[in-house]
Formats: C-alpha cells, structure tokens, sequence
C-alpha cells in the first residue's frame, strides 16, 4: 500500500444514509482504528450514470468508443487513483441493486481487459434476511474479473424492524472481522501471481490472438504482454498453463470465431 491509504467507498443504495450506508461508516470507524485510512464516499444515486446501451463498442473496441459521456470517467479516475475500494450494495431481490448493476454494466470492458490487478477490494453487502450469498458472490465476479483481489466480504442482516442487541452485536463482530481481514490485506505487501489469475491471462491472451478482427482492442492489450502487469511468472505456472490451456481449448472448440465452418 503507499502512502496515501485511500480508500474509496462506492454505495449502490439509493437509499442514502440507509442501512448499507450506515455499515459503511461502521466499516470506515473500525478501519480507522487499525491504520491510517483516508476514506472517499461515492453514491452512485447522486451521479450522471445512463444505462448501458449495449452496443459494445467499449469491450471490442475499447472504452474511449462509449457513446456515453457521463460521471463514469469520474468514478474510474477516482478508483484509479485509490488503493483499495469498497463496494456496497444493499440485497435487492437476491442480488445487487440496479444502481450497482448499471455502473458493473457500464465497466463491462474491464472484464475483458482488468486494469486493477495490483488493487484490493472488500464487499459490503445489508439485507432484510435473504440473499446475502448471492449478492456477495455476483459482486466477488465482476469485481474479480476488473483484477481486483477480493480481500474481504461482508453480509449483514437489517430487517425492516429495530435489531436486538444479538443482532447489533453479531452484525458489529461480522464486520470486524471483514474489516480485520482487509486491513491486514492492504498492509500485506504479498506479490506473486496466482495459478487462477495467470490462467485467466493466457485463456484471454489466446482468444484475443485468434479474434483480432472482432475484438480489436482485446488484440491490442494482450499482444506482447507475459502479464497484466510487468511481473515475473514461476515456472509452475508455466508449465501447469502449457498442459492446461489446450485441454480448455479443446472444451470450448465449437466456441470460436471460425467454428461454424468446421460444422
Ligand atoms: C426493491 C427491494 C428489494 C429487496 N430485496 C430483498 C431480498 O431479496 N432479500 C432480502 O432479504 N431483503 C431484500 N430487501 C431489503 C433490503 O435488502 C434491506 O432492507 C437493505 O438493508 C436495504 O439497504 P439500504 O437501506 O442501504 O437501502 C429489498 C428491499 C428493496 C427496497
């Protein structure tokens, strides 16, 4: 982590000082207790963000073909310049809200090409009971495909009435614990690409060698590159990826652009 330990909180609650609100700022106290975290809050109710139009000009040819021109830039730049994000959502018919599902929408392209592979994240998710595994693991997905290492997730239980003290208390130690783990995360200055990660780099690298004319900007980032970023790759990951990846290949062989032909 440098020096500046900025944290961006991104809420999805159009509700905006409700319960995932409120667990944020929990989440920020404790947090502030164990480093020295700036916090920055972002509420995508506030924002300018227009739903995708699904022209997916952003994922083949590249993010600066968006015809929206809106606060998404805004949001990115500030995401770049943070070390760790937090992304909050409340549970909204067994996943995100639409808010949060319109901004990851509208990020599609990092899913293709992650640009947050040195980033740590955690995940906030507030329910009235139900949902909290599924909205937890859709936000672990997406915001593991931008790259980032998903250090901690959190699900608390708000139901439309006042908590018992139980309740309080088993909300107050879940989140501790999540705020727990991201600290020492951000702290941890552990480098190394997983076999996971390195795998998901060649399997993008091959297709967007093969798809050039389809998918020029995937071409264009995975051309030349060993890995997202410049980094050293063990011999493991090596060899285990050259025995792999033609395995996968074969599975997804009725997949790729020429397949029709071969039918
Ligand atoms: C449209 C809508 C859908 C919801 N869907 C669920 C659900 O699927 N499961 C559940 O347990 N609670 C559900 N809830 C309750 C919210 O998840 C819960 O109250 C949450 O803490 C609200 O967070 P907020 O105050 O930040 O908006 C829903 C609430 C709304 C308004």
């Amino acid at each position: 982590m440098n020096s500046e330990n900025k944290i961006l909180t991104i809420v999805g609650s159009p509700r905006k000082k409700g319960n995932s609100y409120q667990a944020a700022k929990k989440l920020e106290e404790m947090m502030r207790s164990k480093g020295d975290y700036e916090f920055e809050y972002i509420f995508l109710k506030d924002l300018n963000l227009e739903e995708c139009k699904g022209c997916f000009n952003c994922i083949s040819k590249g993010i600066e073909y968006c015809p929206i021109k809106d606060d998404r830039e805004m949001i990115q730049k500030k995401i770049n310049e943070s070390d760790g994000l937090v992304l909050v959502s409340p549970v909204y018919v067994m996943t995100v809200s639409g808010l949060l599902k319109n901004f990851i929408d509208r990020m599609a392209y990092l899913c293709h090409r992650p640009e947050y592979h040195n980033k740590k994240a955690m995940l906030l998710t507030t329910t009235g009971g139900m949902g909290i595994n599924e909205t937890l693991k859709y936000m672990e997905l997406a915001v593991g495909a931008w790259g980032y290492d998903v250090a901690s997730e959190c699900g608390l239980v708000n139901a439309p009435w006042p908590p018992t003290e139980t309740v309080k208390n088993k909300n107050s130690n879940i989140l501790e614990k999540s705020a727990q783990k991201f600290d020492s995360s951000l702290k941890s200055d552990k480098q190394g690409v997983s076999f996971k990660n390195y795998m998901g780099f060649k399997i993008f690298q091959t297709i967007s060698g093969n798809v050039k004319d389809y998918m020029p900007a995937d071409y264009e980032f995975y051309k030349d590159k060993e890995y997202y970023y410049p980094t050293k790759i063990g011999i493991f990951n090596k060899i285990a990826t050259r025995i792999v990846l033609p395995v996968i290949f074969f599975m997804m062989r009725d997949l790729g652009p020429g397949a029709h032909k071969r039918e």
